[in-house]
């Protein structure tokens, strides 16, 4: 029996698993568990998901919680060291760039368990992001390489990855997102009529921890509301900070708050909007393949298949003019659901799990 761990902690490694660890159930000879980190621990941030993924509950959590990011991922690597001592996997599948996937890679790398990490090579070459540092190293300890879109395979080779470990897959975050549009029924875009929904999601520590440029995002957020719907499930990080800034106040009754969505009620919300503004690498995904919108508050994007995807617009290629970058993009076509011939030959096509599964097992066999 090959034992394959997945290993999450935050919210959007659940999106990118569930495929995978959904394809390795059908699969014979293969016991596809997972195990939790508790990075993100809130119900409206974790356990929720898991429901609307249909995710069975976690076979294993640690329970790690916040801290300073040496703090969380110590935590984790003490938590996962244990773990993995006494439950010996043969394969550990980490997800993404959050600090649970560098933790798990690392621990992983120095007990000599072979380590796959989907969604590899993507680089914002911003070294101010724990993100990036996360993705750089988590990518020199994993042996298997498995990557979403054209530039994850060019970031590694530069970077002198062995060609045979990089596989590219496709999206599995999108076959989470196109399961659950066949399952709700939705075929097409439906904007919502009248003003325009912007949907809005906020929580990068650069944008949010730093008070000058928090209040120039929340300003121009409270422009936008003038003229449209504004609906802003707020991170916990990002209502922190509005609650103790003197502009987040001032305007948080212009602004549609809301607790942070289930992942159902999020993607009606992507659906009808007119634009959506974020500075989530995920929402700027799942946008593209729906056809909406998205303006990026960040300088860089390590997912530049969404720009060519023509949906997204990074804010340092606004020269300055948000307010006319956002009228731009509204008044724009776009095509329609999963219909975009780049993401198309990527390969985002709702069969990524399947993809990964598949060389999961072939890799979890070879070593
Ligand atoms: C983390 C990831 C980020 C990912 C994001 C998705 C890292 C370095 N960052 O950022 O890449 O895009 O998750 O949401 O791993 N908090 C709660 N409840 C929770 C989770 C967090 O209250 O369930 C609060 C805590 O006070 C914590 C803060 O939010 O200090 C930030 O949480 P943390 O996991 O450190 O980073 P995120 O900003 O969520």
């Amino acid at each position: 029996m090959l034992q394959i761990l997945h290993v999450v902690g935050a919210r959007p490694n659940f999106m990118k698993m569930a495929p995978v660890h959904q394809a390795l159930t059908t699969t014979p000879s293969v016991q596809s568990r997972i195990l939790h980190t508790g990075q993100h621990y809130d119900r409206l941030m974790s356990d929720v998901f898991f429901e609307d993924l249909r995710l069975p509950l976690p076979d294993v959590s640690l329970g790690v919680g916040s801290g300073s990011h040496a703090e969380q991922t110590a935590g984790i690597m003490i938590g996962f060291e244990k773990q993995v001592l006494s439950a010996r996997p043969d394969v550990v599948v980490v997800y993404g760039d959050v600090n649970s996937t560098l933790a798990a890679a690392l621990v992983s790398a120095k007990l000599g368990i072979p380590c796959a990490h989907v969604e590899a090579g993507l680089r914002s070459s911003d070294w101010a992001m724990p993100e990036e540092v996360n993705r750089v190293v988590t990518d020199r300890l994993a042996r298997l390489l498995l990557v979403t879109e054209p530039s994850g395979r060019r970031n590694l080779e530069r970077e002198g990855a062995a060609a045979g470990a990089i596989v590219e897959t496709g999206n599995t975050m999108i076959d989470s997102l196109a399961s659950l549009l066949a399952r709700e029924g939705i075929t097409a875009r439906r904007p919502r009529p009248g003003r325009g929904l912007v949907l809005v999601t906020l929580h990068r520590p650069s944008n949010v921890d730093h008070a000058g440029r928090f209040e120039t995002i929340i300003s121009f957020l409270g422009t936008l509301a003038e003229d449209h719907d504004l609906v802003f499930p707020v991170h916990p990080r990002t209502r922190n900070q509005i609650e103790s800034s003197a502009v987040g106040k001032r305007l948080k009754g212009r602004l549609e708050l809301v607790e942070p969505l289930r992942y159902p009620a999020f993607v009606r919300r992507m659906v009808e909007a007119a634009l959506i503004v974020t500075d989530s690498g995920g929402v700027q995904e799942e946008s593209a393949y729906l056809g909406v919108p998205c303006l990026t508050l960040r300088s860089t994007t390590e997912r530049p298949i969404t720009v060519d995807a023509g949906t997204n617009i990074i804010e340092s290629s606004c020269a300055g003019d948000l307010g006319g970058t956002a009228r731009r993009l509204i008044a724009g076509s776009y095509p329609g659901i999963g219909e975009n011939p780049v993401l198309r030959a990527a390969h985002w096509d709702g069969r990524a799990g399947e993809r990964v599964a598949e060389a999961l097992v072939r890799f979890g066999r070879s070593c």
